[in-house]
């Protein structure tokens, strides 16, 4: 499987600190920083945009900006997160499809591939936890990752659901090479679920932020994940 990266969620950072607290956590041993966008449409809470995307890529020039768009026009979004400095735009897939073997939904969602990858972003589908994992497969040659949402997205601090992580091996089972993130719920208690099925990046924010000692939590993570692809 490819190599683990942690991304820590700066929705529990403190907004008023966005710099200072990525900063902190890449000190702290995070990979990647992810960013949840929300529109207050396709999940009941707003959180930020583009201009903040621009404004932390001016203040973090080599972070890699993992942003995951919780929003219900995934395609109107595009150009100002690939100028912003957007390193990976995940989309969910229910935006587009709502039925997975209409080959007019499946056309929709390779368009939406196509454009974010002319725009110079690597490209994730996200899914929610009702979403089969079958619905990604036919994408995957395209795809950089499939982000498996292990929480109804919308909200930090959420319960992990243990039963939902086991659509990692299916996505697994078709890809050695294709990334697989886990967000929600994620912490050293519920990481092995998510390392035993072959998830490799693993975004975390109550369990990293409410922490004294985020390095001990991002190493723990690290650590699951490692021992379980070695
Ligand atoms: C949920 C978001 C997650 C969330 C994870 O809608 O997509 O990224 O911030 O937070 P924790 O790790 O606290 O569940
Ligand atoms: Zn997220």
């Amino acid at each position: 499987r490819p190599a683990c990266k942690i991304s820590p969620s700066i929705l529990s950072s403190d907004f008023a600190r966005l710099a200072e607290e990525s900063q902190r956590m890449l000190a702290c041993g995070a990979d990647w920083l992810h960013v949840d966008v929300m529109d207050g449409h396709f999940v009941p809470n707003l959180t930020l945009g583009a201009p903040i995307v621009k404004s932390l890529r001016k203040n973090l020039p080599d972070a890699f900006l993992d942003c995951h768009l919780m929003v219900s026009n995934p395609k109107q979004w595009v150009p100002d997160f690939a100028k912003a400095g957007a390193s990976l735009y995940s989309f969910h897939l229910e935006c587009l499809m709502d039925d997975g073997s209409s080959e007019d939904q499946a056309k929709e969602v390779d368009s939406l591939i196509d454009l974010i990858k002319e725009s110079g972003m690597k490209v994730g589908i996200a899914i929610k936890p009702k979403t089969p994992a079958e619905w990604v497969l036919r994408f995957l040659p395209k795809l950089d990752m499939v982000l498996v949402l292990t929480v109804e997205p919308g909200f930090g601090g959420q319960k992990f659901m243990q039963d939902v992580v086991g659509k990692c091996a299916v996505v697994r089972a078709a890809s050695k090479d294709v990334d697989i993130q886990v967000d929600g719920g994620l912490s050293p208690s519920t990481i092995d679920a998510a390392a035993a099925v072959g998830a490799n990046v693993i975004v975390a924010g109550s369990a990293i932020f409410g922490s004294d000692k985020p390095q001990d939590v991002i190493g723990a993570l690290r650590k699951s994940v490692e021992d379980h692809a070695a």
